[in-house]
Formats: C-alpha cells, structure tokens, sequence
C-alpha cells in the first residue's frame, strides 16, 4: 500500500514511523514532511493547506490511502477532497472537522445534547461581549470561535485583562477571522487529560491517556506553548473517571454528531478536565494530539494502519485495538527563547549510543546533516514498565542529543508522579 501523510511536525514522525511497521505499507510520502522525516518517508514540498496540490498528488501518484494529521487541511476539506476523487482517508470530513474548528459549534452541539462543560457565552457584538463582561465572574476564559493555531485562548485574571482580550480578538482582530465570533466561558479548575480516540462514527475506542506540559517553565510557569512535553498513561485517569467520560462525553459526543448530520470518522481529541463536578470538555481536537502521539502511539500493540483502515471502512468494532501495559514519556527540546523569539540553523547531533525514539517537529536536511528549523525542535520518547523509569530514561536520553542553544523543563512528568505516590 502506497500511503500518504499530510503534515510535517512531530506528531507526524510518530505517526509515520508507526505506520512503517505494519506489514501492508509499502511506501510512505510526507506532505511536506520534513528534513527528519526524510529519513522514514519520501518527503515532496506541497503545503499541508495546499489542498488542490495534495489531491493532485495523491491522483498522480496511485495513493492507495491518505492520513491527514493537522487541524488545518481537516477544516479547510482535505479530506472531502481526496474523497471526491475516490482515495480513503483517515480523518474527518470537513463538516465534523467543525467540532475543532468552530468553538461555537463545539460548545453550543455540548449544551444541546448535555455534554458536560464549562457554562458560557456568545457573542459577535464587541459591545454586547464587554457589557457581559462587567458581570461576569473573574477569572474568566475568552476563546476566539475559529482555528488560531492554539493561541486562541486567553485565561483573564482581571476584568481589565478580558476586556483587552475582547477588543484585540473582536477589533484589533490579532486572530484574524477566527476572533471575529468569541465564546466567553467559566474558569474551571482541576487536572487536566488528553484523551485520544479511535472512532468509525459507530463505535469510539480510547487510547491509552496522557499529560500535555503546555507552559514554557517548570512548575507550569510562563508562557503557554505547543507542548513541552507529555507522559502517558494520565494517572488522574482512573478507571471510575474512564467510566464516567465514556457514558457521558465520549459516547454522547459521537451520538451527537451524527444526530447533527456530521458522523466523525478519525482521532477525535477529548481536551478534559477533571472538576469536583466531574470529567467535563475543555475543548474537542479533530486529529491526533501533539505531543500526545509521540507517547501514545509507541504503547500502542495493534497495526496502527488495520485500525486506520478500519475506522474509513466503519469497521472499528471488528478490531481489538490494545496497548502495552507499559509508560511513556516526551521530553521536547525546543530552541531557547521559544515560545518568543528564538534562533534556528543549528546542527542536530546523536551520540551513537542513543536508544530513544526521538520525533522530529523542526528541522531541515543538508545532505546528511540535519538543523533546527523551528521553536519545538524534537521530543525524546521512552518506553519503560513504570512511569518513573520512563520518565528517567527520557532525560538521560535526551543528554544524548545535541544542538546549540536547546532548552527543556526539567520537571515533565513530576506531577505525575506525586499523583502515583499518594495513591
Ligand atoms: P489551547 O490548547 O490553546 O486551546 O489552551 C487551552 C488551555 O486553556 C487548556 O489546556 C486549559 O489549560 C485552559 N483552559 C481552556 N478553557 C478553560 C476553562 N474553561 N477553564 C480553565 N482553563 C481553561
Ligand atoms: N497538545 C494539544 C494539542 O494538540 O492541541
């Protein structure tokens, strides 16, 4: 089987170097990949948004199945593309795209079919959102409705502070578009889960937990970024909250959509928060999460292409999806200065005794040198029988691979593990 991945950051080296283990997949191309991922699929230079340019390659290049991992292609109808010329994908239309790439739709399809979440607001008037402001209680999340490359949410601390974010959304539109509709909603608070799932739009299948990083500094501190690093299993989820997010999120969530006319067929991302209320919705992803796939598809047993294959056919329930009984842990290194200003161009390097699975989100090859192209530069993944030793291995890993200016926290998986120590 010839396949065909879209996209060209970490998430989409775990995806493919899993893909490359199972037995029918013959030849892997990355659209556009990238200078790593050279190195396990043939890279071509067409844009993940370039959605004419993918199908014509696809046609022209007998694909015999696309995987489109980024939010962007999704939503813009990447997939209906490749459809309409009769070439299976995985991934969602872009009608149940929607779910991720209208925060409106997202919050307004939960209240109709109650599916826990914070209690919110609408608005596309900047005035009638600033009155509101003046009532609401503080602190007080603001998210700008469309795709903002995950800075579209601002947790206001003060009245003031909301007030700003309304107008830079909503006037100075500092997320184009995708701020000119907002959803104000309540602050929630308790430990946060990524839960990725399988689903055909009949049945949906949990993959194994994780824990996102999402601030620049130990301790949660700084700037929010794309994810410094994440662990998995979540040790927040327990069995008793598993339960309670399949009977009242998950399985609501897939009945919904297709009640709605938009059946989902893909990775649907479950962004959850565990409150004292119970598991509710921070925010629905349609595609696989990143860095969450760097630790969550290196557990997983089954071929991940079957189950690919599986969910396009609505055939899921034919397959027992399983994972290791083991952990997982990601370290990113990313570029000093990142999530600001940062420098590339430095030369990447592995000691010959590495042992990690290292996922690669920014670089470029020359020849057969590989350099820093972005902020997150790559996550170092191990696998071990219990968290505290994968999250050891990653570190001692990740002193293995070098490049010029590097930064990582020092503290991924801490928390995690202060969770198992009580238990
Ligand atoms: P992003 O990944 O940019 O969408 O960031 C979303 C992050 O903002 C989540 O991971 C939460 O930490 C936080 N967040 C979003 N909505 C809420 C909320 N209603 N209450 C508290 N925190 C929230
Ligand atoms: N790690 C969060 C996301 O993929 O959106």
């Amino acid at each position: 089987m010839r396949i065909m991945v879209v996209g060209g950051g970490g998430r989409e080296h775990a995806i493919i170097s899993k893909l490359k283990e199972s037995e029918k997949v013959t030849e892997i191309f990355a659209l556009p990949g990238n200078g790593a991922i050279a190195q396990d699929a043939t890279c071509v230079n067409i844009g993940a948004k370039d959605i004419e340019g993918i199908t014509k390659f696809a046609l022209e290049n007998k694909i015999d199945f696309a995987v489109v991992a980024p939010d962007d292609p999704l939503v813009l109808g990447a997939v209906d593309s490749l459809h309409s010329v009769g070439i299976p994908c995985f991934g969602p239309e872009s009608k149940a795209a929607i779910i991720e790439g209208s925060k409106i739709f997202s919050k307004d399809m939960m209240k109709e079919f109650n599916i826990p979440t914070a209690e919110y607001e609408t608005f596309s008037d900047m005035d009638k959102a600033l009155d509101y402001l003046e009532t609401c209680e503080i602190p007080v999340v603001i998210k700008a409705d469309g795709l903002a490359l995950g800075k579209g949410v601002i947790i206001a601390e003060t009245r003031e502070a909301a007030k700003n974010a309304v107008v830079e959304m909503m006037q100075d539109k500092v997320f184009g578009d995708s701020g000119s509709n907002i959803v104000i909603e309540e602050f929630l608070t308790g430990p946060e889960v990524s839960v990725l799932s399988f689903t055909d739009g009949n049945v949906v299948v949990p993959m194994i937990s994780s824990m996102d990083h999402k601030r620049v500094g130990d301790g949660d501190t700084g700037l929010n970024t794309g994810g410094m690093g994440t662990v998995a299993p979540n040790p927040y989820y327990t069995e008793k909250v598993a339960n309670r997010c399949m009977e009242e999120i998950f399985l609501p969530t897939i009945k919904a959509m297709n009640t709605l006319g938009r059946t989902f067929k893909g990775c649907l991302y479950f962004g959850l928060m565990i409150t004292e209320k119970g598991p509710k919705v921070i925010e629905y992803n349609c595609r696989f999460g990143d860095p969450e796939t760097q630790v969550v598809l290196p557990l997983l047993k089954t071929d991940l292409f079957e189950i690919m294959q599986a969910v396009e056919n609505g055939t899921l329930a034919d397959i027992n999806v399983e994972f290791k009984d083991e952990c997982a842990c990601c370290v990113v290194m990313a570029s000093k200065g990142y999530p600001q200003k940062y420098e590339t161009g430095f030369e990447i390097t592995y000691d010959e005794d590495l042992e990690a699975k290292v996922f690669v989100a920014g670089a470029k090859s020359e020849g057969d040198r590989l350099y820093t192209a972005g902020g997150r530069v790559l996550g170092v993944v191990m696998t071990a029988p219990t968290l505290d030793e994968a999250v050891k291995l990653a570190y001692s890993e990740s002193e293995k691979v070098h490049f010029e200016n590097a930064y990582k926290r020092n503290d991924i998986g801490k928390r995690a593990l202060a969770v198992l120590e009580d238990k």
